[in-house]
């Protein structure tokens, strides 16, 4: 994994920019894995404020959907994709994708999505966040490190979390469809990103900790392209900071975005 340590979140989320835009001159990025939340807002404002020219091109793949919130509530996942990511890269909604969380279909909803994404071709690049429980999409603690999109049970702790989104903590969905740790690890390339002390642990498990599923994103240790952007706070539980800073400092040229 590589590991790249910024001052804050705004730094780290043009680095992603450059990142991303850097495959999109090469031609290298079709299909981009986009996530919720807050950790990649940064990256995405980065990217709508200088757009490459392929940037509307791109096809896009949320990671995860609440179920029992219809598509119109301003926290479904397929709102907060259109309000955050679609409208401002200037995506064609058509490509822009969301799990399929209807409550008469959630049965299928998993195998439909993989095959969608099998449609596409793939992701080329996955965005990510992580939770305090070291979750990555809502593949909560215990998740199969071999799992498919699939229904999840929300942990308290990430529906505490994101109570921040809702007027209560009661008003956050209890499932939800994720995609699972297998087909996350199938991107082409994983971008993580991470800010504040209250994920110091998760990184410093999914980085530094064995590979287990009590933390999901220690996954991405498999992966053998994945990068996480973070800041000092994020970072601050590391024990290997000195060595990251060190390798990012003496990439060679062509490993510079
Ligand atoms: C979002 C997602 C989650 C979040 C994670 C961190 O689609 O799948 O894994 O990335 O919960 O959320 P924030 O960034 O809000 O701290």
């Amino acid at each position: 994994m590589q590991v790249v340590i910024f001052a804050d979140a705004q730094a780290a989320g043009a680095y992603g920019a450059g990142l991303i835009n850097d495959r999109l001159e090469r031609g290298a990025l079709n299909v981009l894995g986009v996530a919720t939340g807050s950790s990649p807002v940064p990256l995405y404002q980065a990217l709508a404020a200088d757009p490459h020219p392929r940037l509307t091109g791109l096809t896009a793949f949320a990671l995860d959907e609440y179920v029992g919130l219809p598509k119109e509530h301003p926290e479904s996942y397929d709102s907060v994709i259109d309000r955050k990511v679609r409208r401002p890269l200037g995506l064609d909604p058509a490509r822009v994708h969301v799990p399929d969380a209807d409550p008469e279909r959630l049965e299928t909803a998993g195998e439909r999505y993989e095959q969608r994404i099998a449609e596409a071709g793939g992701v080329d690049l996955q965005i990510l966040g992580i939770g305090a429980t070291g979750h990555i999409g809502f593949n909560e603690p215990t998740s199969s490190l071999a799992s498919r999109t699939r229904l999840k049970t929300l942990a308290p702790a990430t529906r505490a979390d994101n109570a921040r989104f809702f007027d209560s903590e009661d008003e956050v969905p209890v499932h939800c469809i994720t995609q699972g740790i297998g087909t996350i690890l199938d991107a082409g390339e994983v971008l993580l990103l991470a800010q504040g002390e209250q994920k110091a642990r998760a990184v410093a498990q999914a980085v530094e900790g064995p590979i287990s599923s009590m933390c999901p994103a220690s996954a991405l240790q498999l992966h053998r392209k994945a990068t996480l952007l973070l800041d000092e706070a994020a970072a601050s539980q590391l024990e290997y900071t000195d060595y990251y800073r060190f390798v990012h400092q003496n990439r060679p040229d062509w490993q510079r975005p």
